[in-house]
C-alpha cells in the first residue's frame, strides 16, 4: 500500500505490487538523492538497547556481527552504524546512501566518533549499483519503503549474499503507521479491524503534493511473498512499534538541533515502551502494529 500522502487511484493502480510507475519513480530517485536531514542525535543507551533487542530477536548477535562481511544499506547520517560499531566492529564494514548529503554526515559523524573503524563509504542508488563482492548481512533501519521497485532491488541483495547470508531491514511501516506514529489511539481500533478504509480517509483528507521520498507501507504476508519470489530461503516478519511511537509522539520524543538529547526520565519512558512492545508482539497479531522487521535468508 502507497502511504496516505499519494492518491486513491494511484494506490489502487500499484495495489500490492511494490513498483511504482516512471513518473513517480524519477521523482521518489529524485528527492532521495537530496536527501540532507542533519545532524544525528539518537546516539543515547535506549537507543542502542532497542537496536540490540531487535538485532537479538531476529536471531543476530553480536558476535555474528565481529565475524562478517557488512553491507548497511541506506544509512543516512549514519545512526545504524555508530550503533552496531558500539558493540563490534564487522570483519569488513561497508555503508551506501544515495545521498551524497546524508553520507557524507555520516562519515563526519562516524570517523569522530569512532577513528579507529574501518569502512569503505559507497554512494549510489540500490536500484543500479554493482558491488564486486559478496556480503554475509545486508542491513538497514527504515529504508525498503523508499525503493520505487522493490522486488527488482530485493533480487539484487539476495544475488549479492553468500549462501546462507542474511538480509534485514529493522524497521518498515505497515498500514498501522499513520494511526501509531500520529497516536491517534481512538482511530486505533479501527485501523486494526480496516486499515485500507482509515488511510483512505487520510488519503482524501492529504493536502499539498505527495511525499517525495518515501512510498510504501507494507503488509507482512505480501512483503514475505515479495522477498520469496526474490530468491530468498526463508523470510520472517516481526511485529514492532506500539506504545515506543505513541510515548514519543505523546512526549515529544523526536531529537533535533532544539531538543538534542532525552531526559533521564524521558530515556526510561522510552526504554518502558520498547519492553512493553517487545513483551505484546509475542502474543499480538503483526496487524495491530505500526511497523515490522523484516529478516531473510538466501
Ligand atoms: C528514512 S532514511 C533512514 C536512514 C537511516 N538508515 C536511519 O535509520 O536513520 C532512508 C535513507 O535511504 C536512503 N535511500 C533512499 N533511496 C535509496 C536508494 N535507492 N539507494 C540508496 N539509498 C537510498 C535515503 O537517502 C535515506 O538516507
Amino acid at each position: 500500500m502507497l502511504n496516505p500522502s499519494f492518491s486513491k487511484a494511484l494506490n489502487r493502480a500499484v495495489s500490492s505490487s511494490y513498483r511504482a510507475p516512471d513518473f513517480v519513480a524519477n521523482r521518489i530517485v529524485e528527492g532521495n538523492k537530496n536527501n540532507d536531514t542533519g545532524e544525528e542525535y539518537r546516539l543515547q543507551q535506549a537507543f542502542n538497547d532497542e537496536i540490540w533487542l531487535k538485532l537479538e530477536r531476529a536471531g543476530l548477535s553480536s558476535e555474528t556481527f565481529c565475524d562478517s562481511d557488512v553491507l548497511e544499506v541506506c544509512a543516512g547520517t549514519g545512526f545504524l552504524t555508530y550503533h552496531i560499531i558500539a558493540r563490534c566492529q564487522p570483519k569488513n564494514l561497508t555503508i551506501n546512501d544515495i545521498s551524497h548529503a546524508e553520507l557524507e554526515a555520516s562519515k563526519e559523524f562516524i570517523s569522530r566518533t569512532y577513528p579507529s573503524a574501518q569502512i569503505d563509504w559507497v554512494l549510489g542508488d540500490l536500484h543500479t549499483l554493482k558491488f564486486n563482492r559478496f556480503f554475509d548481512i545486508i542491513i538497514g533501519n527504515s529504508f525498503i519503503h523508499h525503493f520505487h521497485d522493490v522486488p527488482k532491488v530485493m533480487k539484487h541483495f539476495a544475488s549479492m549474499l553468500k549462501p546462507g547470508g542474511v538480509f534485514i531491514s529493522l524497521h518498515e511501516p505497515t498500514p498501522m503507521a499513520p494511526v501509531v506514529e500520529g497516536a491517534k489511539t481512538a482511530a486505533w481500533p479501527l485501523a486494526v479491524l480496516s486499515p485500507g478504509f482509515v488511510n483512505d480517509i487520510a488519503r482524501s483528507r492529504h493536502k499539498g503534493a505527495p511525499s517525495s521520498t518515501d512510498l510504501w507501507m507494507f503488509d507482512a504476508e505480501e512483503i514475505k511473498q515479495v522477498a520469496r519470489g526474490a530468491g530468498f530461503s526463508y523470510a520472517e516478519t516481526i511485529p514492532w512499534g506500539l506504545f515506543r511511537p505513541t510515548v514519543v509522539q505523546r512526549n515529544g520524543l523526536h531529537l533535533s538541533k532544539e531538543k538534542p538529547a532525552l531526559s533521564v526520565e524521558e530515556e526510561r519512558k522510552f526504554t518502558r515502551a520498547v519492553n512493553l512492545d517487545a513483551l505484546l508482539n509475542r502474543f499480538l497479531p503483526q496487524r495491530c502494529f505500526g511497523s515490522l522487521t523484516l529478516v531473510c535468508r538466501r
